[in-house]
C-alpha cells in the first residue's frame, strides 16, 4: 500500500515537473518571438521619419526615455531614439503625445535631423474623427508631408500655426482642433530638441537598460 502510493507519488511528481519544463519552454519560444516582432514592428513605424537619411542599423537601440516633468508635449515620459551614421550623430526620432487633441492625446513621432530640420511625421495613435481630424494619418492625406524639411527657421517660431491663425501651415477642411495641436507639438519638440540636443546624444544607456533591448 505505501508503495503503490509513493509510486504515484512519485509519477504525479514527475508529471508536474514535465508540464513545468514545458509551459517555461512555451513561454521561452514565444517571448523571444513577441520582442522580435515587436521590434521590427517598431523599425517600420520609425522609417516615415527617417526617409532620406543615411544610417547605422539598429535604431531602436539608441532608445532613451526622458521622464516627465519635461518641456517636450505630453505629460507622460518622451521616447527618443538617437540615429547615427559611423557613430556620428544624424538625427533623434521623438516620440511625444500632442496634449490638444479633438479626442484626446495624439501619439506622433517627429524626426528631426542634427541640424533641426524635420526629416518626417508620422501619427502613431489617436482618437481624432473619421473624416474630419483622422486625415492627419500618412495613409488618408498628404497633410502631415508639408512639415518635411522645415525648421524653427522655415518658418520663424511665429509661423508654426496653421493659415488660419495667422501660421504658414495648412488646415484641414472643418478640422482645425486636431493640425494646430499637432503643429504645437511638432514646434515644442523642435524647440526642446534646439535646448537639448548635445546631451541627448551625449546620453550613455546604462548596460543593464541595454540587455533589457537585446533580450
Ligand atoms: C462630432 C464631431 C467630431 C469632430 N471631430 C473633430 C476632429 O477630430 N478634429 C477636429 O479638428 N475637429 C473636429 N470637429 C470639429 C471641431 O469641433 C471644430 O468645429 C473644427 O475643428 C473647427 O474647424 P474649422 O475652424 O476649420 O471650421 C468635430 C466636430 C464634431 C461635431
Amino acid at each position: 500500500m505505501t508503495t503503490t502510493m509513493f509510486r504515484s507519488g512519485v509519477t504525479l511528481a514527475v508529471i508536474a515537473a514535465v508540464c513545468t519544463a514545458l509551459v517555461a519552454l512555451t513561454y521561452r519560444l514565444t517571448a523571444e518571438r513577441i520582442v522580435a516582432n515587436e521590434q521590427a514592428w517598431l523599425e517600420r513605424s520609425l522609417q516615415p521619419a527617417l526617409s532620406g537619411l543615411f544610417y547605422d542599423s539598429g535604431v531602436t537601440e539608441s532608445k532613451i526615455i526622458i521622464p516627465p516633468p519635461h518641456e517636450l508635449p505630453g505629460s507622460e515620459a518622451a521616447i527618443v531614439y538617437r540615429v547615427y551614421a559611423e557613430a556620428a550623430p544624424v538625427a533623434a526620432l521623438f516620440v511625444v503625445s500632442a496634449r490638444d487633441g479633438y479626442a484626446g492625446p495624439i501619439r506622433i513621432l517627429i524626426g528631426i535631423d542634427t541640424m533641426g530640420v524635420v526629416t518626417g511625421i508620422h501619427v502613431l495613435e489617436h482618437r481624432e474623427t473619421p473624416g474630419l481630424g483622422d486625415r492627419v494619418e500618412s495613409t488618408k492625406s498628404d497633410w502631415v508631408k508639408q512639415f518635411d524639411g522645415r525648421s524653427l527657421l522655415d518658418p520663424e517660431p511665429t509661423g508654426w500655426a496653421i493659415k488660419g491663425d495667422g501660421g504658414q501651415f495648412d488646415q484641414l477642411t472643418g478640422a482645425s482642433v486636431t493640425p494646430r495641436a499637432i503643429i504645437k507639438a511638432i514646434k515644442e519638440t523642435l524647440l526642446y530638441f534646439e535646448a537639448h540636443s548635445e546631451e541627448i546624444f551625449a546620453t550613455v544607456i546604462p548596460e543593464t537598460d541595454k540587455e533589457k533591448t537585446e533580450q
